[in-house]
């Protein structure tokens, strides 16, 4: 056997002269300056050393379908989004073992299946229409702001339920706030540390769980039938016949709020932002396809009506391809695995590492996507788009085992906003686009996102 040499595998590159301090500077200064120092010295596969751990990036689809495709077992997400269990709460999500979260994420997959989207989709119409029928003839509004405004509004009929949507809106709306403003970077690292803004998040969870027991009692006694989120977690039921607690129950809704609501507002603004700023080029595609679309069905969105929007629906996908609000997923490795880059070199990611993807970074190779810098929805237009050619080229919603559940919500979401605004006005950006703000937890645009608005009818 003495004869047979087993090819050493390569660990990546580790960066940085001084490998502790140097990663973690260039870590802590923000992980799109990293990777643009990083990449093109070592390209697709290298660790940086932050603090006592090595994080391992995968950038682009060459390397990582793993990322994407491993068992919970090989690559799992608890240890790195565990940061999240005082904003959820116990006993849901990120603070049970994989087989009780398993069940868990089936809940949320019958709460966001077709057949339920479609009444939410007439929410979602609803909400829209009553809150751009108050703007006036002609204005300036924020974007982000207003456009945020209105997801918290439709989220919380679609999600939270009647009753908090058209009783308790006030009260809800500024507790979710605290619990939000509770996610600060240090919370990643420290979870617990006692700061005020973990204080006032403890606080807000509380008031929460107290309201939300009432609600839920409430329905439980009336033995109701919503047309919510809510209902369908209050009458789920796990295999052994037993079902989530009252405070389970918010949790849950917490989590699939926390999953929508920054992503959704980020990505609508963005949407937004970059076909106004590029009118001239992509907007009679836009408004020819509103026409054509509302005048064969008579001027009403639904389910349906809503999926023939395939140009739209291209604005919103290279809005999100350009400006992905969540840049890194990350992964805990507990079972080495092999990776190939594109030029054939082979490295072996060691078990212990936290690995991480970025879909901001990845989504500007020019190998992928052609003028990567470029907002072109054409790209992703039947029959050959950009993205298909790889598996994991488009990574915005994540992929494989835990892609986003909630995409067709988004997409119906952002749709309805789009369609009713292009439809009623025209616009203009007030000032330059604004860059991203990588400081955010969730990456959205710089204040202030201006547009100026004047009323119409197409
Ligand atoms: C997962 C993006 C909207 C529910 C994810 C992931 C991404 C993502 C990148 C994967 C995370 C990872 O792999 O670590 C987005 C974007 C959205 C959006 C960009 C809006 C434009 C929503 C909405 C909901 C939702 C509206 C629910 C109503 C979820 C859930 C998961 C998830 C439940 C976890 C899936 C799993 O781990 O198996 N999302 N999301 N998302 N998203 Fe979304």
């Amino acid at each position: 056997l003495s004869h047979v040499v087993l090819k050493p595998f390569k660990s990546p590159p580790v960066i940085g002269t001084w490998p502790v301090i140097g990663g973690m500077i260039q870590f802590l200064k923000g992980p799109i300056g990293l990777m643009n120092n990083a990449f093109p010295k070592y390209g697709e596969v290298f660790t940086v050393p932050v603090f006592h751990k090595r994080i391992t990036f995968l950038i682009g689809p060459h390397v990582s379908e793993h990322f994407f495709k491993a068992r919970d077992a090989d690559m799992s997400q608890k240890e790195v989004y565990e940061f999240n269990v005082p904003t959820f709460g116990k006993g849901v999500v990120f603070d049970v073992d994989h087989l009780t979260r398993a069940e868990q994420f089936r809940f949320f997959a019958d709460s966001l299946k077709s057949d339920r989207l479609r009444s939410y989709v007439g929410m979602m119409v609803k909400e829209a229409e009553d809150y751009f029928g108050k703007w006036g003839e002609s204005g300036e509004v924020d974007l982000l702001d207003a456009l945020s405004e209105l997801i918290v509004l439709t989220a919380s009929r679609c999600l939270l339920g009647r009753e908090i949507r058209e009783t308790l809106f006030s009260e809800v709306t500024t507790l979710v706030h605290d619990l939000d403003k509770g996610m600060v970077p240090l919370s990643v690292f420290f979870p617990y540390a006692p700061i005020e803004a973990h204080r006032k998040r403890d606080a807000a969870r509380r008031d929460l769980a107290a309201i939300f027991d009432r609600v839920i009692q409430a329905r439980r006694e009336a033995n109701a039938h919503e047309p919510d989120v809510l209902q369908t977690f209050i009458d789920a039921r796990y295999r052994d016949g037993s079902r989530l607690t009252n405070d389970q129950v918010l949790g849950m809704l917490i989590a699939v709020l926390f999953a929508g609501q920054h992503t959704s507002s980020i990505t609508s603004t963005w949407t937004g932002l970059l076909t106004i700023a590029n009118k001239e080029r992509v907007m009679p595609t836009l408004e020819g396809e509103q026409k054509k679309v509302m005048e064969k069905h008579g001027g009403k969105i639904d389910f349906d009506v809503l999926a023939e929007m395939d140009e739209l629906h291209y604005a919103i996908k290279e809005a999100l391809r350009m400006h992905p609000p969540l840049i890194m997923l990350l992964r805990q490795c507990h079972k080495p695995f092999k990776v190939t880059t594109s030029k054939g070199k082979e490295f072996v990611v060691p078990k212990g590492h936290i690995v991480a993807t970025s879909p901001a970074f990845s989504h500007r190779l020019n190998n992928v996507f052609s003028d990567a810098d470029t907002y072109k929805p054409s790209r992703f237009r039947q029959p050959s788009p950009e993205d298909k050619e790889k598996f994991a080229s488009f990574i915005g919603f994540g992929g494989g085992r835990h892609g986003c559940m909630g995409e067709t919500f988004a997409f119906m979401q952002i749709k309805t906003i789009w369609s009713i605004l292009l439809r009623n006005f025209e616009f203009e950006l007030v000032g330059k686009l604004p860059e991203p703000d990588y400081e955010g937890m969730v990456v959205g645009p710089k204040h202030p996102c201006t547009i100026r608005y004047k009323r119409r009818k197409l």
